[in-house]
């Protein structure tokens, strides 16, 4: 049991805390499930990005799966070997491409002809040969929520099977590329395995076509996406996943890439937010907290739901908005939840928040970012201070 009231007595709230053994479990339930065959799980660094965080999975064994330069160095100082770093993205700027192919990353996950391009050239100027994979969007329905499904045409990610093709062609003869995997992510919060089985044939087929005219590549990477409970919803089981992917690759010598994220860090994640006032508008009940949109943002944004907790409390329940201070009717929690009645300094434990939770957030209405708590072991330490005023304009106050 965390102890959560004292956590937020101790630090403060709003609070981030991640249980770092659930991380633990997580990550070794997923590797278990890949057992006895050439595997890489590689975090994906954008569900939670904080140090420590990365510094954990490193341990593990883990590899980093990251969408910016930033994510990148981050992986890399958190102690990720460079070999089981993988960039992926829809654009990367030549920096950071440049800088990705000098740090001898293990591959640069391409998403377009266009940056294959660029990735040759700048492989070129740098006189070296960058190790590519090619992301391809295999046109199937992933079934989740339209702002987190990626694998259609109609999104932004990856190339047809056609031009994925033809791109491998072009890499193979290129002296300043190599082809060294295949990628593909149809979305996240994924629920249902058959839309996973059907990418991955699809995208097994391509690789079995591409050894046929004598490209052989090594890696089979298939993204992130295993969708996790917040509520009641039946998801799929590593095991399951794990058996999915094997079938469709029957026959290929291949190391699988796989780059979870909120497998690993969602359900280990708590945000803790003081209760500041019980307010009735009308019929309408709402509690007004410390924590806001700007801290967890996915209530607003995607309309998700998150399981909240009324520490120590107990008696009717009734339906309520649970809403922050930011100045936008969006800026909510949760919409009609039943919580017992509140009084000021009651904490509310909002579960399920460790992945997209802090790293999404932002300073609107310069408000800082919450603090950040570890907790391992029976133990708590703090992984990230509090933001300060000071630090909110420490790039302007120069300017003033
Ligand atoms: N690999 C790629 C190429 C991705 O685009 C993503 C997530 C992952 C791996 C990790 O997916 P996961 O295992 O976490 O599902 N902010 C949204 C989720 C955005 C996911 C973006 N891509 C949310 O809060 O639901």
């Amino acid at each position: 049991m965390i102890p959560f009231q004292s956590l937020a007595q101790t630090y403060g709230t709003p609070l981030y805390v991640y249980d770092f053994d659930a991380m633990k479990e997580q990550f070794e339930t997923l590797k278990e499930a890949f057992r006895g065959r050439k595997s890489i799980l590689a975090y994906a660094v954008k569900a939670n990005s904080n140090l420590s965080v990365i510094k954990h999975f490193a341990s593990l064994g883990s590899g980093a799966d990251c969408v910016s330069i930033g994510e990148v160095r981050r992986a890399l100082m958190a102690g990720i070997p460079a070999y089981k770093v993988i960039f992926s993205g829809v654009g990367k700027r030549d920096d950071e491409i440049r800088e990705a192919i000098a740090s001898d990353i293990l591959y640069i996950n391409v998403e377009s002809e266009a940056e294959l391009g660029r990735v040759e050239m700048i492989a070129q100027e740098l006189n070296s040969k960058a190790r590519i994979s090619i992301r391809v969007n295999p046109n199937i329905d992933p079934k989740t929520h339209p702002y987190i499904s990626t694998g259609l045409h109609d999104n932004k990610f990856g190339v047809e099977i056609n031009a994925a093709k033809r791109m491998y062609i072009r890499a193979k003869n290129s002296e300043h590329l190599d082809p060294v995997g295949i990628h593909f992510h149809i979305g996240s919060q994924l629920t249902q395995l058959e839309p996973i089985y059907e990418a991955a044939v699809i995208v097994a087929d391509l690789m079995r076509s591409l050894s046929a005219i004598d490209i052989d590549l090594k890696f089979f990477d298939i993204g992130g996406g295993l969708g996790v409970r917040y509520n009641d919803e039946t998801t799929i089981t590593p095991y399951d996943y794990a058996q999915a992917i094997l079938g469709a690759i029957k026959g290929l010598d291949v190391t699988i890439l796989c780059e979870p994220g909120r497998f690993l860090t969602a359900n280990a994640g708590y945000f803790l937010t003081k209760v500041l006032y019980e307010k009735q508008n009308g019929q309408k009940r709402f509690v007004v907290v410390d924590g806001a949109m700007n801290d967890l943002i996915r209530p607003s944004l995607y309309n998700a739901y998150h399981r909240i907790e009324a520490l120590d409390k107990s008696g009717e329940e009734s339906l309520a908005d649970v809403v922050g201070p930011v100045c936008e009717s969006g800026d909510f929690l949760a919409k009609e939840y039943p919580l017992p009645m509140l009084e000021h300094n009651d904490v509310l434990v909002v579960h399920s928040a460790g992945a997209y939770g802090f790293g999404m957030g932002s300073n609107y209405n310069t408000r800082g970012r919450s603090a950040e708590v570890a907790y391992e072991d029976g133990q708590a330490r703090l992984i990230r201070s509090r933001e300060s005023f000071d630090d909110l304009i420490a790039l302007e106050r120069e300017y003033l």
